[in-house]
């Protein structure tokens, strides 16, 4: 039987320990070809430190920086972000020990090609910042970039844009489990929605797997104890509203 290839792919960790681990938890038995992260590790959350750790020692990783990640290298970046965020970088900022802050300032910048036709980026392969929302933002990618399939992040909404025949369609993809698979002669912009820090008032783990060969993509939600992120949240001092937002999904 040909060697069916398998790829996990995770975003928006946003510091949230317990979300990773029960991500990481239900995948331990699987092998895959690569393990693709499209940034925002930390920011928000009261764990950087383990999440850092728990993602460095990923076999087959393949990462990109994310703009939470970015302002650790320079604060400049900071400019567009609301209160909470910022008091959390400043938080996170004392709080991550020497060597993960140094990891996390170096991550490279996308987009990054994972292999031939397939790449990945935070928010888009614009702009690593830009919210791809509506269909113009993904044409806007479609006709700028020469890609089959494209993995990004950053907005922490589920979704595949796909450039058809009769022109972009959108999917917000509900539930806590969905698959599909890929058509050949469409293209595709895909976010696998947020581990740490769901917005689509599912505030389920969100994380999602490709498999190139038949071209599968199957999304999972997946429980974690949001009572405990909350707390740890609540007790770093961080902004109340951070530690809401996960058990609201928002
Ligand atoms: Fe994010």
């Amino acid at each position: 039987m040909a060697k069916r290839r398998r790829y996990l792919i995770i975003s928006d960790i946003h510091a949230n320990e317990e979300a990773l681990s029960a991500v990481l938890r239900s995948v331990s038995r699987r092998r895959y070809e690569a393990i693709i992260c499209l940034g925002d590790l930390i920011g928000y959350g009261a764990s950087p430190n383990k999440v850092t750790e728990r993602i460095r020692k990923l076999d087959n990783l393949k990462i990109i920086r994310g703009n939470h990640d970015k302002v650790m290298e320079n604060e400049v970046y900071m400019s567009n972000f609301n209160n909470s965020a910022k008091i959390a970088v400043k938080w996170t900022k004392e709080n991550l020990e020497k060597n993960n802050l140094e990891y996390i300032a170096s991550l490279p910048k996308g987009p990054l090609e994972i292999e031939e036709g397939v790449i990945m980026c935070h928010g888009s392969p614009i702009d690593e910042d830009y919210y791809l929302f509506s269909e113009f933002d993904a044409y806007q990618v479609f006709e700028r970039f020469n890609f089959n399939i494209c993995f990004f992040g950053h907005t922490h909404y589920p979704c595949i844009f796909a450039q058809t025949e009769a022109g972009i369609v959108f999917k917000n993809l509900r539930g806590d489990y969905y698959e599909e698979v890929l058509k050949k002669d469409c293209r595709y912009l895909i976010n696998p929605g947020s581990i740490g820090q769901p917005r689509d008032r599912n505030p389920l783990a969100s994380f999602a797997e490709y498999y190139p060969e038949t071209r599968r993509f199957v999304l999972r939600r997946i429980p974690y104890d949001i009572n405990k992120a909350a707390q740890k949240i609540l007790k770093a001092k961080l902004p109340e509203n951070l530690a809401h937002r996960l058990r609201l999904g928002t």
